[in-house]
């Protein structure tokens, strides 16, 4: 029987996810705003074989926001950038269906298709921060449930304009001075609750047909949102039997929408720390850990609970004596894991926002390249996860470490690719190429 192969995506930050990286002696912090030093992560991944590399992105920052948030590239204008340094990694960025238009992401996305031959993804949010609304002229921010209803339509809208071109719309005879055929060139004349759409597009159809559509959000809305158009959902899950939990979960979900379970991907952050030894990887833990500045560990934390002041509390507070906001509006599903193993392990506030602000809630895996690929695999196996969304603590040593000493262990279990299997991203996550839904007979 084929061993069942492990995905990969990398989560580029800055520094490094962990919140301290930028204050550690291998960190340059000015890097963030260096082309230079993306395309050298972007090759790094590439050499390791990694099917996308992933860049986040918000939409409102303030004097407390994290280092690598602060002052960053627009994501797209990034990843055009390091369309022309790779040849082969998925390009992936976020854009906003609370703060966008259907128009303009489709355009952006079929563009990027165009641009890197068939590797874009979109990563399907709906920005939590409601901080957001004040710089684009909104009253104020939509709350959650709604979110996600916008959301559905808004990538309804989206595939309408990626298909209102077909496979063959394209003639381009100069000898009849034909361009297109006027019957496979479709306006989508969309008419919904949130948006009114004409198309079509002016951007031809991209390789793909769709970039692979990928989804963050993990609560109710977000999991319904994921099983009716994600193709991979990134997710935070902080221990293999919640990862188990949330696999089952969604993937039960698929079935609703006719889909297979093949069809979507699960691929849970994982924040690796490879050491020589055991050791080595938790000293090196230890030492981005005491980087940390309470007050900025504490706030981090605090926004996951609606901007809770923690920083009046004594330090070695059990957590579980804490009076917390019973619900947030914000990330209901991080609010949710952060309150549950805090209690479950007895934590102090201090032990809580130190794990908080390293991994932000993601599973942490420290130790040697074979513990490290051995709990990999034992995921995948476990349906836990499909695949990981690897989020270095610490750019670019944490991502070197991986590619060079966990990505061999990957190949030599027979689990990970030697070799891209496709020029493609979804030819490399093996996912078709959506059906156009104005194509006769459909
Ligand atoms: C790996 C990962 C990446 C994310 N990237 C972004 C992002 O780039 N921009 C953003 O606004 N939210 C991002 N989010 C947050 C989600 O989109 C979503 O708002 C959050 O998970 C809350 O969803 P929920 O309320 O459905 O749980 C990300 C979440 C995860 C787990």
């Amino acid at each position: 029987m084929t061993k069942k192969t492990v995905k990969l995506g990398v989560f580029l930050a800055g520094t490094g996810h962990h919140v301290a990286s930028w204050r550690h002696p291998h960190a340059n912090p000015t890097a963030n705003m260096s082309i230079d030093y993306f395309k050298g992560l972007a090759q790094t991944a590439e050499k390791g074989l990694f099917d996308l590399l992933f860049l986040a992105d918000s939409l409102s920052v303030a004097k407390d926001s994290h280092p690598n948030i602060l002052t960053r590239f627009e994501p797209m204008t990034l990843l055009s950038y390091l369309a022309s340094a790779t040849s082969h990694i998925g390009l992936v960025s976020t854009a906003s269906t609370t703060y966008e238009e259907p128009f303009s992401v489709a355009r952006r996305f079929a563009s990027l298709d165009h641009l890197t031959a068939g590797r874009a993804g979109w990563n399907v949010v709906t920005t939590s921060l409601a901080s957001t609304a004040a710089n684009f002229n909104r009253p104020e921010h939509l709350e959650h449930g709604l979110r996600y209803k916008r959301a559905n339509e808004f990538v309804e809208v989206t595939k309408k304009l990626w298909d209102s071109w077909e496979d063959d719309t394209l003639i381009i005879n100069k000898e009849t001075g034909q361009f297109i055929d006027e019957s496979k060139f479709h306006e989508i004349n969309h008419q919904g609750e949130f948006f009114t759409v004409k198309g079509p597009l002016n951007v031809s159809r991209s390789p793909q047909g769709h970039p692979v559509i990928i989804q963050a959000g993990s609560s109710g809305d977000g999991q319904l949102l994921a099983a009716k158009h994600a193709e991979i959902v990134f997710t935070a899950q902080e221990n293999k039997e919640d990862a188990m939990a949330f696999y089952e979960e969604l993937k039960s979900q698929l079935s609703v929408f006719q889909r297979t379970k093949s069809s979507l991907s699960i691929m849970p952050g994982l924040f690796p720390i490879v050491g020589q030894t055991e050791g080595e990887a938790k000293e090196k833990y230890e030492a981005l850990q005491d980087l940390i500045i309470p007050e900025v560990g504490l706030a981090i934390m605090g926004r996951y609970f609606g901007d809770v002041d923690f920083s009046t509390i004594p330090l070695d507070t059990p957590f579980a004596d804490i009076s917390l906001p019973d619900h947030v509006d914000g990330i209901q599903s991080k609010y949710d894991l952060i309150v549950k193993r805090a209690i479950h392990e007895d934590m102090t506030l201090r032990q809580t926002y130190q794990w908080v602000a390293g991994s932000r809630g993601h599973h942490i895996a420290i130790g040697t390249p074979t513990q490290i690929a051995d709990k990999i695999e034992d995921w995948v196996k476990g349906h836990a996860a499909d695949g990981f969304n690897i989020m270095p603590a610490l750019l670019p040593d944490s991502l070197t470490d991986f590619v060079e000493r966990v990505v061999p262990e990957l190949q030599s279990k027979g689990i990970f690719r030697t070799e891209y299997e496709s020029s493609t991203l979804r030819g490399n996550l093996g996912l078709d190429k959506p059906i156009n839904q104005y194509s006769q007979g459909n």
